[in-house]
């Protein structure tokens, strides 16, 4: 006798805010099991009150990683269909104005936590003979910025990570895709200006004048969403990735990041890094 087909089970991270916390519900009322994590007990309550299994994961730190998962294994009775790695924050600050506390803690964030997550759910995913691992990069990932160098680089990081394990994976059943979204309605740009005024002397650089320009453009953005995609745009092609037969290593999202991608194949680096480095 044939049974129900059973319901799939995916992780979220990074869901207070923006596509973590747009993609949850829409993957929930897809038909997901959803296992969401929040950095807070308020954002963890609110997830609840929309039905949806929330925990605390902090990718910089190790214990409430392995807290996460294990809370997500009980929830699910040790399955686990995909992940999708998505919680992050943007540091912006020149290279040389940048703390090298600063830059490990974007590391932690927007990569290490990844790994860590990831290796722990790879194993349940060999077993089941199936998965799929979605990693939220950037275009910056793709494509430097000036004055987003923390970012880029750990974006970068991760596009090569997710690639080479996307190759080492090959034949299992798991597969990895890179999410490369350019600007996104959410509250990315409000963490970012938190984040540049915490650990960058605005004031006392070399580069305050540009820096400026990177605070018009964060309180701008901030304030405005015109010409910006909601995080439905994502969602999209994250279901894309969850559901193709097969699935595609990398998904622009955005017109600007398509084009980006399409101008750093056709452009020879000497055309395209000036021109890039005029772009606020
Ligand atoms: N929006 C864009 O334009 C854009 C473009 C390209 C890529 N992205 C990427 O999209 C992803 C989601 O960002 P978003 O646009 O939705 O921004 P967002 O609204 O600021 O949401 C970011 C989420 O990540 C969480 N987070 C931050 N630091 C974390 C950490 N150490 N451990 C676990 N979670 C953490 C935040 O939690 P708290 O509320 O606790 O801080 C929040 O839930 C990020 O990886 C970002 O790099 C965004």
């Amino acid at each position: 006798m044939m049974g129900e087909p059973r319901q799939k089970t995916i992780l979220v991270t990074g869901c207070s805010s923006g596509i973590g916390a747009y993609c949850a519900r829409a993957l929930k009322s897809e038909g997901w099991q959803v296992i969401a994590s929040a950095r807070t007990k308020d954002h963890i309550s609110e997830l609840n009150a929309d039905g949806i299994e929330a925990f605390r994961l902090d990718y910089a730190d190790t214990a409430s990683i392995t807290d996460f998962h294990e809370q997500a294994m009980a929830a699910t009775g040790g399955r686990c269909d995909a992940l999708f790695n998505n919680g992050g924050y943007g540091q912006v600050g020149a290279i040389e104005d940048l703390p090298v506390a600063a830059l490990r803690a974007q590391f932690e964030a927007n990569f290490f936590g990844y790994h860590e997550l990831t290796r722990k759910v790879i194993p349940v995913m060999r077993a089941q003979g199936h998965g799929r691992i979605v990693q939220c990069s950037s275009i910056l990932g793709l494509v430097p910025m000036r004055f987003r160098g923390a970012y880029n680089a750990s974006k970068h990081a991760l596009e090569g990570l997710s690639v080479t394990l996307a190759m080492e994976l090959e034949g299992s059943g798991i597969h990895v895709s890179l999410i490369e979204p350019g600007a996104i309605v959410s509250r990315f740009r409000a963490n970012a200006l938190k984040h540049f005024h915490r650990n960058i002397d605005i004031g006392n650089s070399v580069h305050r004048q540009d820096y400026q320009d990177q605070l018009h453009r964060l309180e701008k953005q901030e304030q405005s969403n015109s010409g910006k995609l909601g995080p439905e745009a994502v969602h999209k092609v994250l279901r894309h990735a969850l559901t193709a037969s097969r699935p595609r290593y990398h998904y622009a999202v955005t017109r600007e990041a398509r084009l980006g991608v399409l101008a750093r194949r056709l452009l020879p680096a000497r055309l395209f890094y000036p021109w890039l480095a005029r772009q606020v």
